[in-house]
């Protein structure tokens, strides 16, 4: 889930393992994949047809950046077939995974305003992480030494995933443009800000968290402290009866033993 590609996104740009990149995109082409999902179930909701038009035209573009991250990672993959196995893609897995809810859409949870918005301070929160990973990327090329094969083909591969990435930047760039210039002439003005700061919040929250596993263990380790806490004066309600000591060996028991 967003935590888990927060995670990977973290541990990507502090960069120690190579495989990361790979792992990364693997996660990210499902988050993609549901983004798409996400935009034919809004197209198919929204009464607009000019904007069923557009949330169609995102979705093909989910679609195609799944595909690109795919093929990246059936390359690198067809010289690792160690690492495919952690690697394959089930369409299914998006439910499974939570990136994306049937019971609830993002449309019929937010409504069309918040929608927008949402998606504007997603795609533009994409595009920046995209950014990181492309720079990430031409880092990584720079300290490569090409005189061995196996580091050819490593570069070979870091070039094709900077190449995909820099065409996704464009898109999710597009694709907040269109949401929040959306949003902004069809939502009330002070709604929209509200909206676009609440959205912004919550947006670094998760991504503070989900980034910082200190932060994120002492967060629960006080959930949890409250909670014992305040269950602590209705402990009676939670006692369990203790077991009855059956003397076995008694006279009155002793029919029941064989
Ligand atoms: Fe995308
Ligand atoms: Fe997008």
């Amino acid at each position: 889930m967003i935590r888990t590609l927060i995670k990977l996104k973290t541990e990507l740009i502090r960069g120690k393992n190579r495989n990361f990149l790979w792992m990364f995109l693997h996660e990210f082409s499902y988050a993609e994949f549901s983004s798409a999902i996400e935009m034919l179930q809004a197209a198919k909701l929204n009464y607009d047809i000019k904007i069923s038009k557009n949330l169609i035209d995102h979705a093909l573009d989910e679609y195609n950046h799944t595909k690109l991250m795919r093929s990246i990672i059936s390359k690198y993959t067809e010289d690792n077939p160690d690492i495919f196995r952690n690697v394959r893609f089930c369409p299914n897995h998006t439910i499974k995974k939570g990136y994306v809810d049937p019971s609830k859409f993002l449309f019929q949870k937010y409504g069309i305003e918040r929608f927008f918005i949402f998606v504007g301070i997603n795609e533009q929160n994409a595009s920046k992480i995209f950014t990181k990973l492309r720079n990430r990327c031409t880092d990584t090329l720079r300290k490569i030494d090409s005189k061995s094969g196996d580091q050819q083909s490593y570069a070979y591969n870091v070039t094709l995933a900077s190449d995909v990435i820099g065409k996704i930047i464009r898109d999710e760039e597009n694709h907040e443009n269109f949401s929040l210039i959306y949003a902004s002439r069809n939502v009330k003005k002070w709604k929209f800000l509200f909206f676009l700061l609440w959205e912004r919040i919550l947006n670094n929250i998760r991504h503070f968290c989900a980034s910082n596993s200190t932060v994120n263990k002492w967060v629960a380790a006080s959930i949890y402290l409250i909670v014992i806490t305040l269950i602590i004066p209705f402990r009676f309600a939670f006692s369990i009866e203790p077991p009855r000591m059956n003397n076995l060996v008694s006279k009155e028991n002793s029919d029941l033993m064989l």
